[in-house]
């Protein structure tokens, strides 16, 4: 489990990197609920500033159409949503619990922390962080322990984002004494309760989710939004390498970029593949064998140019290649 104080950092959830911070200290979020003279659009957009994070959105993440889309008709909605509160319209504070479904490597923890930005700039949080835990940050061993460890966690996440991975598991009827469900009772009261200053996210497997809410109706019931994280393309994903090279400062050397491709096709057919985060994993070897190659040559002045290009074979010494793969 991790979480971001403030927004001013972010950590990648799998591989506990640390990404250079998007956001800082956000502005003071506008009076939310307040009666007032009416506003345009456009002044909410700018004292907010939610279209830099929607821009960021845009420019920093490859692909995503769809779920790009549904997060600007949300922020919409909330931009709306304020505009009627203001000149005195009904306007209780929306549900704005999600579920986030698909693949491993789809994105789904990268666009939550970027939500919780955007709930924040909006002022429906109050800090704007994200908590990401899974089932065992939540369910205790014995009997006794999953309340106060639940608690202790919203606690946390309180003013932010609570981002549950694979939170089917928090489901398992085949155990009737699982302590599973202590902990989902107690979510469900804080996501009711409380759904003015905690917004929770649940993300996995589009199948099981859906099986899981089927069998919690009252889970189903709290969802307000749901977005399905679609798998990436092969350019998608030649694209996502670019860009993270890009953000390593490195590059590919002559035809490294359609060796990569070449490896993405293979990769794609092969069990185990997780979109993004394989082609990080893949870019990650292949930095450990350009420093091999580098290193193995002990008299040669290296040049920025040597220590920041990805050959064509370092990606090509991949296992993927070899004919028994
Ligand atoms: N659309 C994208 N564009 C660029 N990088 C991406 C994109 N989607 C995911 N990534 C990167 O891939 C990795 C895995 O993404 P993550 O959000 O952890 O996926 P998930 O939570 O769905 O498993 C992260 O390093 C993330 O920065
Ligand atoms: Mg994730």
């Amino acid at each position: 489990m991790y979480s971001i104080p403030g927004s001013t950092r972010q950590l990648d959830a799998e591989s506990s990197r640390a990404v250079t911070a998007v956001q800082t200290e956000g502005p003071s979020p506008p009076a939310h609920g307040t009666s007032g003279h009416p506003l345009t659009v456009n002044e909410v957009l700018t004292q907010s500033q939610i279209e830099s994070v929607m821009d960021e959105l845009d420019r920093d993440l490859i692909g995503l159409v769809p779920v790009k889309q549904r997060i600007r008709d949300i922020a919409a909605l909330l931009v709306i949503d304020q505009l009627r509160a203001r000149i005195g319209l009904q306007a209780q504070s929306p549900s704005l619990h999600m579920s986030f479904t698909g693949n491993p490597g789809t994105g789904k923890t990268t666009v939550a922390m970027r939500m919780a930005q955007l709930l924040h700039r909006l002022g429906y949080v109050r800090k704007g962080h994200l908590v990401a835990v899974t089932r065992d940050d939540l369910v205790g061993q014995y009997i006794g322990h999953t309340a106060p460890k639940t608690k202790e966690i919203l606690k946390k996440a309180m003013g932010g984002v609570l981002f549950i991975d694979e939170a089917y598991y928090l489901y398992r009827p085949e155990n009737e004494r699982d302590y599973g469900q202590e902990s989902i009772e107690i979510l469900l009261q804080v996501m009711e309760n409380h759904r003015d200053d905690l917004v929770v996210i649940l993300a996995g497997y589009k199948d099981r989710m859906d099986t899981f809410f089927q069998s919690n109706p009252g889970m189903s019931s709290r969802i307000a939004h749901h977005l399905d994280f679609p798998d990436y393309s092969q350019a998608e994903l030649l694209l996502i390498g670019d860009r993270m090279l890009q953000e390593m400062s490195y590059q590919f050397g002559t035809g490294g970029r359609e060796t990569f491709g070449e490896y993405l096709n293979r990769r794609l057919e092969q069990p185990h593949f997780a979109n993004a985060r394989s082609v990080r994993n893949a870019l990650d070897r292949a930095r450990l064998r350009q420093a091999s190659r580098l290193f193995a040559d002990r008299d040669r002045a290296l040049t920025r140019d040597d220590l920041s290009t990805i050959e064509s074979s370092d990606i090509r010494a991949s296992r993927v290649f070899s004919p028994a793969a």
